[in-house]
């Protein structure tokens, strides 16, 4: 089955609070293991950066979801295409907190290539949800 996947940023909303956070991916971990999605999760205490990846119909239902979400906003697309093998197969959403504050720019101003080996590069200092 073709995967598809797709990169965005977006602004955690204000009153939130960084606190917000763990539960965004205790819900997400949850719902993509049921829905064959991987990916990785990066925020900086203000920003995220998201790697999503898996079937074509889940990924466009989950981003329509996320993209109405009123915890964050200034959704922005980066990049979105098919791919044929998954970069992030063995987790259901890897959390990366960004402890360098460039880590997110670079991702932003760097292609899909860029994006996922950043991700692959940070995923080295996080645990995987195996
Ligand atoms: C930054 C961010 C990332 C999110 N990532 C995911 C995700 O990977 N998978 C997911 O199912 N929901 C994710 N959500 C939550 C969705 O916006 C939404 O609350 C959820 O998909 C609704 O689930 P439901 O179908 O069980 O109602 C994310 C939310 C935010 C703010």
């Amino acid at each position: 089955m073709e995967t598809r996947y797709l990169v965005y940023l977006s602004r955690l909303v204000d009153p939130m609070g960084p606190g917000a956070v763990a539960g965004i991916i205790r819900e997400s971990r949850g719902n993509n293991a049921i829905r064959g999605l991987t990916g990785a999760l990066m925020f900086d205490g203000e920003r995220f950066c998201q790697y999503l990846e898996g079937p074509a119909d889940e990924i466009m239902r989950t981003f329509t979801a996320i993209q109405h979400d009123a915890r964050h906003a200034a959704i922005e697309l980066l990049a979105s295409g098919s791919a044929r093998e998954r970069r992030f197969a063995s987790w259901s959403m890897a959390y990366v907190y960004a402890v360098t504050p460039t880590l997110i720019d670079e991702i932003g101003g760097g292609g899909i290539r860029g994006v996922a080996d950043a991700f692959a590069s940070a995923l080295v200092h996080c645990d995987g949800d195996l």
